[in-house]
């Protein structure tokens, strides 16, 4: 239990917090505009190119859905775009919205062009989604007053607005949801080279001396993500402020992230006990992602957000309509022998 305990707080101590609302400390480091948003050059072209022909038209920018794991600049690209427009932004999530008056308080106060971002859209209740078509088909909503012999509809029109939605799981996205937007957005995981790019400017930012070294190796052990990076930049410097009183120089970055047991890939402790799992308590799957997240003592929508799509883009990871299978990439990851192809055929 208390090696449960610990590993639980130890994982979100490490993990850094890739589900969690943002701190200042992520709004301080948040791009202004675009030319300061590294990386997704396709999305972020094409969100270029939208807004302009918005702008050329005296319109208001087509609905927009944005689709990637946490982390990866949804929120900021939100933001982004608003300013862009030069609109306000106003931010809601498919939760927070809990019944019809939720949703018609927020589109009576919407101006002109302005952007409705709803985060995490793939959890709207089915029947605020009925109430929200109209709204960014025809902007108008209708609204049930009464209930009963009693009840009646009135149709409030709204101004012309521009719905922003954002999602961890497109697959999850109702099909009506989905066909009101044009191409949804995909962002992927940075390259290296573009998370070292953004390392460099939030120590800029942060008036912290790094070396290209540093920024390197921080980079390589970002899973992909901006969001890990700049928090394992603050690790990273919190530590060379106290060890070494020294720049972010390859070396200290190196020790600083061995004493927190990240490793070179980037992997977390979440990530070695899920690999851990399968292989060690369950022969290697197929097995489903319920048993897993018990296994490992954490909530299966977290792993499926945050934690199986990296493992999958490593190759550690595959998912088969049977469940998630592990590749023998993982079992040297964890220093085991791959089963034989034989063994391996019988998945
Ligand atoms: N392309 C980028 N360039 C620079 N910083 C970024 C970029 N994308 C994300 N970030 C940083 O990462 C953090 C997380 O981004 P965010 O937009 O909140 O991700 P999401 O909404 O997809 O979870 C932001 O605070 C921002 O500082
Ligand atoms: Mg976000």
């Amino acid at each position: 239990m208390l090696r449960f305990l610990f590993g639980t707080l130890l994982c979100a101590a490490v993990n850094p917090a890739l589900n969690e609302p943002d701190s200042p400390f992520d709004l301080a480091l948040r791009p202004g505009d675009f030319s300061e948003f590294h990386g997704q050059t396709k999305v972020k072209e094409q969100l270029l190119v939208m807004v302009e022909a918005a702008k050329m038209r005296g319109e208001s920018l087509d609905h927009v859905l944005l689709c990637g794991p946490p982390g990866l600049g949804k929120t900021t690209l939100a933001n982004l775009i608003a300013s862009a427009v030069g609109t306000k932004l106003h931010t809601t999530s498919g939760p927070q919205i809990e019944r019809a008056g939720d949703l018609a308080g927020i589109l009576t106060n919407l101006q002109e062009r302005d952007i409705l971002f709803v985060d995490e859209i793939h959890r709207l209740h089915p029947s605020i989604e009925e109430y929200l078509y109209p709204a960014i088909e025809d902007f108008r909503l209708d609204i049930i007053i009464d209930q009963g012999p009693k009840a009646r509809t009135i149709r409030l029109d709204l101004p012309p607005f521009t719905l922003v939605g954002a999602t961890t799981r497109a697959g999850m996205l109702t099909a009506p949801m989905r066909s009101r937007f044009g191409i949804p957005n995909r962002l992927d995981y940075y390259s290296c080279e573009e998370l070292q790019h953004i390392i460099t400017r939030s120590a800029r930012l942060l008036n912290v001396a790094i070396h290209t070294e540093g920024a390197h190796e921080i980079a390589r052990r970002s899973r992909g993500t901006p969001r890990v990076a700049n928090h394992l930049l603050r690790w990273v410097r919190d530590y060379a402020q106290v060890k070494t009183q020294s720049a972010i120089t390859g070396e200290v970055a190196h020790a600083a992230l061995t004493m927190r047991d990240i490793d070179e890939t980037g992997l977390d402790e979440m990530d070695k006990r899920f690999l851990e799992a399968v292989i060690g308590k369950f022969d290697g799957g197929p097995v489903g992602m319920n048993s897993i997240a018990v296994a490992v003592g954490e909530d299966a929508s977290t792993l499926e957000d945050v934690h199986e799509p990296y493992l999958v883009m490593q190759g550690l990871i595959k998912r088969t309509p049977r469940g998630r299978v592990a590749m023998p990439a993982a079992y040297r990851k964890l220093g085991l022998m791959p089963p034989t192809t034989a063994q391996q055929d019988l998945f």
